[in-house]
């Protein structure tokens, strides 16, 4: 099988197996009668994924639909979305039903089941701040487990999903605590320069949700037209002393708050100054509008890619001592 039209960088995706399921029960069936396999992996929207070399193993494309609103308090929704849904459908459904919390999340690309695996976030929110709990299928243990907010692992990318769990589970759905009375987000980034820009000057969640995908719109590539998965790398914490260390050289390199000791640091400013914004080399490059994005011209392999980025990590630790740590899922 080829996950090339499943995958958001669009490269050759070659596996051993592949098969989707609609429902825990087709699920389990899959994995009783899939034997053979030394390893499997769960494909959500694939947009988070780079194959860099043939999967030896079993590929399971979580298609398990429905949302539904299971109880409401004076203050809260809880919203239940199962893993198969289409995360930006899924917000598009909140803001219809002005169920607040998840605005800011608009237009990311992917599925709900995979919205926990990296705490999903963008313009100053991310998943941890209105998850309730993850349920999910133990792939070897076979059983149902249930992961309340705080027994998530959840920072800046990671959660236990992507660690102690990694590749160990199938989440089947996500239960989202909502807001009744919208407490709104605009402070990050250009949200409320946008919203001037609309005209807009008493906004709801939906306005907010608009500016959003305005903003991600003018720089973020649309992988249909442009193979990517987003930002490539993660924003490097470095400790406060070396980036004190660092202003010396470069006066005007931004920060982003990151503790008492630490300050987080735009990797997309750092491989800019690097000289690789725009940067092509064969099929594939850095983003000209967003440096933190790699991009598939059409033909580029996921070794070229993977190579790449190796290229940038490599001339980022050379000129600032920073190490870059890709974001992206590597297979
Ligand atoms: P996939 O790519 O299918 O899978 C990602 C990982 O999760 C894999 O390891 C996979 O095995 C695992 N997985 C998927 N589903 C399940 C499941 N049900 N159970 C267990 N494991 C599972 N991310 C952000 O956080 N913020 C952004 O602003 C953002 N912007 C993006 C913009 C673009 C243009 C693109 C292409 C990507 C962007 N991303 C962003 C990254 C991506 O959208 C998210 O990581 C998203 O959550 C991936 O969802 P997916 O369903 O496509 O996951
Ligand atoms: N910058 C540059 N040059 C660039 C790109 C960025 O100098 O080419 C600098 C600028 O100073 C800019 C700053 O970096 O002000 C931040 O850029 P941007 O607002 O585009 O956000 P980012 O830090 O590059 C992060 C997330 C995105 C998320 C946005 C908005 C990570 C790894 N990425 O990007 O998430 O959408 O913030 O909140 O944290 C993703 O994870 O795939 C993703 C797209």
């Amino acid at each position: 099988y080829n996950l090339q039209p499943l995958t958001s960088f669009g490269v050759p995706a070659l596996v051993k197996g592949f098969a989707t399921f609609d429902s825990l029960d087709s699920l389990q069936e899959l994995l009783a009668e899939a034997t053979g396999y030394s390893q499997s992996l769960i494909l959500g929207g694939g947009s988070n994924m780079l194959f860099t070399k043939p999967y030896d193993g079993l590929v399971l494309h979580n298609q398990i639909k429905g949302i539904q609103l299971l109880e409401e308090d004076d203050e809260h929704y809880y919203v239940q979305a199962n893993a198969g849904e289409n995360w930006h459908a899924f917000v598009q459904y909140c803001i219809a039903h002005n169920y607040a919390g998840i605005e800011n999340l608009s237009l990311i690309p992917g599925n709900v089941g995979a919205s926990p695996i990296q705490n999903i976030g963008a313009y100053g929110v991310e998943i941890k701040d209105v998850l309730h709990e993850v349920t999910a299928w133990h792939l070897q243990d076979k059983c149902l487990l249930h992961f309340a907010v705080a027994d998530c692992a959840f920072g800046y990318r990671e959660s236990i999903f992507k660690s102690q769990y990694k590749q160990q589970l199938a989440i089947v759905s996500v239960t989202f605590r909502l807001n009744k009375k919208a407490t709104l987000h605009t402070s990050y980034g250009a949200i409320a320069a946008e919203l001037e820009q609309m005209g807009v000057h008493n906004p709801g969640i939906r306005e907010v949700s608009e500016a959003v995908i305005r903003i991600r719109q003018s720089k973020l590539p649309d992988p249909v037209v442009l193979g990517n998965a987003g930002s490539f790398f993660k924003n490097p914490v470095i400790e406060k002393s070396h980036y004190q260390q660092l202003q010396q050289s470069f006066a005007n390199i931004p920060d982003y708050a990151a503790g008492e000791s630490h300050t987080k640091v735009p990797a997309g400013w750092l491989i800019e100054q690097a000289g690789w914004k725009g940067h092509r080399q064969g099929q594939c490059g850095v983003h000209s509008k967003q440096a933190l994005v790699l991009v598939n011209y059409g033909g580029a392999s996921g070794a070229d890619i993977f190579q790449l980025s190796q290229q940038i990590i490599d001339d980022i630790q050379q000129k600032f001592g920073i190490e870059l740590e890709r974001e992206v899922n590597i297979f």
